[in-house]
């Protein structure tokens, strides 16, 4: 028989992502709503093996599903990648009366969701990383509003890029994923993208197409390149040697990460936080929640987390199609 949920959990773990609170609000409004009572566990695993676990209330979460990072505050936590710290963690739990914990986060925090399921607490999964790399969802909070971040900042500087007829390298975050870069690509009309899925570190190819979009008559050359592959300062050196155009590097940096969520991130959010409360009450647990094919749905983690996931390659062609 499922355990009886009384009292959940939410917290919010690994990277901020704008949107966070929009899911921390539905959490929180949708166990009220069921009958169910919330506890935000603040600063993500290490908060919880900290003890700093407040009440939370529907007003706790007024006047939040329009601001950025997360209202609880998050961290990354080793200790909780050790048995130890996870059997505490779970006895946590079970002294403040926790059933079950809503994550939001990314890969990383569903390891710890896991280990938290495995010892009885039920847990569920939201995928919330502005880098849009978890395999089983179209959809992760957060990347709505940083790529839209990106792309305003990319065409202020391409302003300026074009007056002054140079070539510009922006560097966009994304550790191990190209989504961020290949988006404001598309949407900024850049002549070269950048991204970890697909760069061969072939330099001399960029330089050539720089000599050869001069010819064309255009004016800048805008290349996107994400941060898996970095060093935009050196390369803009090297490019402006080989080339004799000037070359300069903006690395856009956190500021990809703050500010108001889109409408999107908002909706699809708030919609999430929902649903993974809902399905914690039908008595599931060590599941992550995605959105694929116009569907919210549910995984099992291990499930989840062997997905593998990569830029679609017609999209990736398109992109360099739009550069002629
Ligand atoms: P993300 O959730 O965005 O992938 P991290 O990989 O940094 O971010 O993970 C966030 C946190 O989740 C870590 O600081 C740690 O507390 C917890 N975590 C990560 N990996 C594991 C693991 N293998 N087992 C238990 N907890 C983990
Ligand atoms: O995962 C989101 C992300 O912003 C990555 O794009 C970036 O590499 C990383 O987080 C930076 O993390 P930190 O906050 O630890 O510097």
């Amino acid at each position: 028989m499922a355990k009886e949920i009384k009292t959940i959990g939410v917290l919010t773990s690994g990277g901020d992502a704008p949107g966070m609170n929009a899911a921390i609000r539905a959490v929180v409004r949708t166990a009220i709503a069921r009958g169910i009572k919330v506890k935000g566990i603040k600063k993500g695993y290490m908060g919880l093996l900290n003890e700093e676990i407040i009440d939370m209330e529907a007003r706790n979460v007024s006047d939040i599903i329009q601001r950025g990072g997360t209202i609880l505050g998050t961290a990354r936590c080793l200790e909780f990648k050790t048995k130890e710290g996870q059997m505490k963690g779970a006895e946590i739990c079970k002294k403040h009366g926790i059933d079950g914990i809503v994550v939001i986060g990314g890969d990383g925090s569903y390891r710890g969701a896991q280990a938290l399921s495995r010892l009885g607490i039920n847990t569920i999964g939201i995928p919330g990383t502005i880098d849009l790399d978890i395999a089983c969802t179209e959809y992760t909070i957060g990347f709505d509003t940083a790529v839209n971040t990106a792309m305003q900042a990319i065409d202020r500087v391409k302003d300026t890029s074009s007056s002054h007829e140079r070539c510009s390298i922006i560097e966009v975050m994304g550790r191990d994923a190209g989504y961020i870069a290949l988006w404001c690509g598309i949407a900024n009309g850049a002549e070269d993208i950048l991204i970890p899925e697909k760069y061969d570190f072939n330099e001399q190819n960029i330089i050539n197409n720089i000599i050869e979009s001069r010819k064309k008559g255009k004016t800048h050359h805008l290349i996107i390149n994400a941060e898996g592959i970095g060093h935009s300062t050196s390369m803009a050196r090297r490019i402006e040697a080989a080339t004799g155009i000037e070359t300069r590097a903006t690395i856009l940096g956190y500021m990809q990460r703050g500010g108001n969520p889109t409408a999107k991130d908002r909706y699809y959010a708030s919609i999430m936080g929902a649903y993974a409360v809902d399905i914690m009450l039908t008595g599931k647990t060590n599941r992550v929640v995605g959105y694929q094919h116009g569907e919210f749905v549910d995984f099992d983690i291990e499930e989840a987390l062997q997905m593998k996931k990569s830029v679609n390659e017609y999209e990736y062609e398109v992109a360099q199609l739009m550069t002629v």
